[in-house]
């Protein structure tokens, strides 16, 4: 959940290590720091806080070196603080260390380092390991990194440079994303490709169980337990700088929300056969008989990538008639889950790097299951861990807030839907080809709903002093409201509940008053009279409610106080649009309260710890 970066080669490597941060930041964010070896020992400056408080401090008191490590956390062992900031050291600042993850056995490697005399500063996990490096150094920093490494149970990727060695820069991984960004005369590390694309698009991606040994001009990768060398072949990045930065957009949130057409339509490219009119999945070498003998689709996400998999039930159950369950991956991996080589599973994360997410993967494929992954990330844990991946178009999302990887995942799963229908036989042609021709025309429609923000603007500025904001659907609309929910409450801190609308009277309608804002959505054909009821108990109780509905679904006009319409679509294919104005409100919200859009309090972009 943190951010890593390193630098070695023939620049002064302050600035570099601050800017790569800053393009990590939306990883960790509530401390930052740096270690930079001058040639003559190893100078540390961080601070509790922002990117900004560094900058100060190293405007202050700047420092000198071609190597260095850089780090961005985001707490999770010992409160946010100036001594709880990473790089740690030991004692005679011999060694410095940056780590993403969580260090398991800390507190008994803690007592014996303790016991041996050891003075920790901080209340970390990660302190353990530059103590560890003091007290295992044997004067090769290679066997020690393999002595200190055999030491730590959990999740790491490390940074880490020494007195001894500081021509070096060393990277090692388990569990935790690290790449090496391969450029000329230098070389960095990093957490994520977005950092090191300034210097180079030659990266090499670090597997669990490798480390690096990195100089200005050489990556040497090589097994931690076997101290062999490893040949890895280079992976070329091929979108640029420009697809990661804000681009004129205030926030990367906004940014990411309005390049949702241009990311459908690549994740379609390829996919969608608009002449022949169904869909090919080059990456997917599935035979029908194959297909057939699935029983069941285990669907095993996090947060927003596990409500597009609530989306891609509704999805399959009806294209395909294969039953689908959907489950959060932290209660799948400690449930004993009913899977077998009958089900395929399909995990779906942004990152591919979500711990309970590849948890759960790696637990379906060794009770026998057959796993696919959709996931936004080349080279990512879950990609290459998977059986089969669809990766989606979507670029590089920074926002925490997921907004375009969400509708990329929910459109893989509409892609999907077809092409297992096909082993199924379960779609006429007729309606196959009307269905491939509406999923086409979805980015124009998008753009749409893009081009007239006024009012959901409007929308999002009034309820923001709001206690409590309700958000109501049926089926797929119901599966939509609770990404709708999720965005707002995470970035405006407003609490929120989706509720499938006919389980309100149930016990939630007592929580409906007077002025309550409720957004309900109507865009499901088969239920949309008993959402009208539903709407209507709720206005009985004095809520003030926006109604997202289908273009000349004009029956919801005499029911609601504000509406919104989405260009008419097959209902089927509706939560690609209704969650475009549920975004949009979440984000303006979230600016009128005056919050960090992209950065909200507490969260990280990528979850890579349980
Ligand atoms: C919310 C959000 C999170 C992620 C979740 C899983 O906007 O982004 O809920 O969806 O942490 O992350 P990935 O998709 O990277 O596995």
């Amino acid at each position: 959940m943190c951010g890593i970066i390193g630098y070695i080669g023939t620049k002064q490597t302050q600035n570099i290590l601050t800017a790569g941060l800053k393009k990590l930041e939306y990883r960790g964010y509530d401390s930052v720091g740096i270690a930079v070896h001058d040639g003559e020992s190893v100078h540390v400056r961080k601070t509790e806080g922002r990117l900004s408080d560094l900058d100060s401090q190293v405007k202050e008191s700047p420092v000198a070196g071609t190597v260095g490590i850089g780090h961005t956390r985001w707490a999770t062992h010992g409160r946010p603080s100036n001594e709880n900031s990473h790089p740690h050291t030991d004692s005679q600042k011999e060694f410095a260390v940056v780590h993403n993850g969580i260090i398991e056995n800390y507190l008994q490697i803690k007592k014996d380092l303790i016991e041996k005399g050891y003075k920790f500063q901080s209340e970390t996990d990660s302190e353990v390991i530059s103590h560890l490096f003091s007290d295992l150094f044997d004067g090769n920093m290679v066997s020690t990194i393999q002595k200190v490494v055999r030491e730590l149970e959990g999740a790491y990727a490390l940074g880490i440079v020494s007195q001894y060695e500081p021509e070096k820069l060393y990277a090692v991984r388990q569990d935790s994303p690290l790449i090496i960004g391969a450029g000329e005369e230098e070389n960095l590390i990093s957490s994520d490709i977005p950092a090191v694309l300034e210097y180079t698009r030659d990266v090499y991606i670090l597997n669990d169980g490798e480390m690096a040994v990195i100089t200005p001009e050489e990556v040497t990768l090589l097994g931690v337990d076997s101290g062999n060398s490893i040949q890895r072949e280079i992976f070329k990045v091929n979108w640029d700088m420009e697809q990661a930065e804000k681009n004129g957009y205030d926030h990367f949130m906004l940014k990411e929300i309005f390049e949702q057409p241009k990311a459908l339509e690549k994740t379609m490219t390829g996919r969608l056969n608009k002449e022949a009119k169904q869909v090919e999945f080059e990456e997917l070498n599935w035979t029908h008989e194959q297909i057939k003998n699935w029983n069941k689709i285990s669907i095993v996400a996090c947060g927003t990538a596990y409500h597009a998999g609530l989306i891609g039930k509704h999805v399959i159950e009806e294209l395909t008639r294969i039953p689908v369950e959907v489950e959060v991956a932290s209660e799948f991996r400690y449930r004993n889950p009913i899977i077998d080589e009958k089900t395929l599973v399909i995990v779906v994360s942004q990152s591919g790097e979500t711990a309970d997410t590849l948890a759960a993967l790696r637990q379906s494929q060794h009770l026998g299951a057959h796993v696919l992954a959709i996931t936004n990330v080349v080279g990512s844990s879950i990609a290459r861990e998977a059986d089969e991946v669809i990766l989606t178009m979507a670029g590089p999302e920074i926002a925490v807030a997921s907004t375009k990887a969400y509708t990329t995942q929910v459109l893989s799963f509409y892609l999907l839907g077809i092409y297992l229908s096909e082993a199924k036989g379960t779609l006429n042609d007729e309606f196959k080809e009307q269905l491939v021709e509406a999923i086409t025309a979805i980015p124009e429609k998008i753009e749409e709903i893009l081009e007239h923000t006024k009012g959901i603007q409007w929308y999002g500025e009034s309820i923001k002093d709001a206690d409590s904001v309700f958000f109501l659907g049926r089926g797929a609309d119901h599966a939509v409201s609770l990404e709708g929910s999720l965005k707002l409450k995470e970035i405006s801190y407003i609490h929120s509940e989706a509720y499938a609308a006919g389980e309100l009277k149930h016990g939630t309608l007592a929580l409906i008053e007077e002025g309550t804002p409720v957004v309900a959505l109507m865009t499901q054909e088969a239920v949309s009279e008993k959402m009208l009821g539903n709407i209507k108990e709720v206005k009985a109780r004095g809520a003030q409610v926006l109604g997202i509905a289908v273009e000349g679904d004009m029956k919801i006009w005499d029911y609601v106080d504000e509406t919104c319409f989405i260009p008419a679509a097959f209902s089927i294919l509706t939560p690609l649009l209704t969650v475009i104005p549920l975004q949009l409100i979440a984000y303006y919200t979230s600016l009128a309260l005056g919050n960090d859009v992209d950065k909200p309090r507490n969260l990280a972009k990528s979850v890579t710890v349980e």
